[in-house]
């Protein structure tokens, strides 16, 4: 009984290394190309300056032409070099001179992403 035992234990012993010899050994690598949902920085610039656009064509031309060439209010080419991102934020806010505020319907940072492409 004993002899038989040990020869069984020996058996599964070998079928193990046997038979697991060649497994493990097969995993394939993890796949890296995980495409995730993360918008490059230049999508995401892209998108908000889409955006600022169509608020410009929308609730700008009115005054400042079609092309902002300018027509009752001045150019909006250039902008950069006049004004920071925050002054250009303070003026759509709250308006300039004869310009009322609040033209950018909430949306001025998109509206700024847009104007500082304008040369
Ligand atoms: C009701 C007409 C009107 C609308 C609508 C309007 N503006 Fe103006 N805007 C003006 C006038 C007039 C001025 C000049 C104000 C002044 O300096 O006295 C001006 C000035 C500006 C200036 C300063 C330009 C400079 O060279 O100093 C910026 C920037 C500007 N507007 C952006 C916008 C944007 C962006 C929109 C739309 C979101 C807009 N405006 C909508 C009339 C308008």
């Amino acid at each position: 009984m004993k002899f038989l035992k040990r020869g069984m234990l020996l058996c599964t012993v070998l079928t193990f290394l046997l038979v697991g010899g060649c497994g493990p050994a097969d995993e394939a690598p993890p796949d890296d190309d995980m495409t995730e949902e993360e918008t490059a920085p230049d999508e995401a610039d892209a998108q908000l300056i889409a955006e600022g656009e169509a608020v410009v064509q929308k609730n700008c031309i009115s005054c400042h032409g079609e092309n902002l060439e300018g027509g009752m209010g001045p150019a909006l080419h250039g902008l950069s070099a006049k004004y920071t991102p925050d002054q250009l934020h303070d003026i759509l806010v709250n308006g300039i001179g004869a310009m009322p505020g609040g033209t950018a319907g909430g949306q001025e940072e998109a509206v700024i992403a847009y104007l500082l492409t304008l040369d």
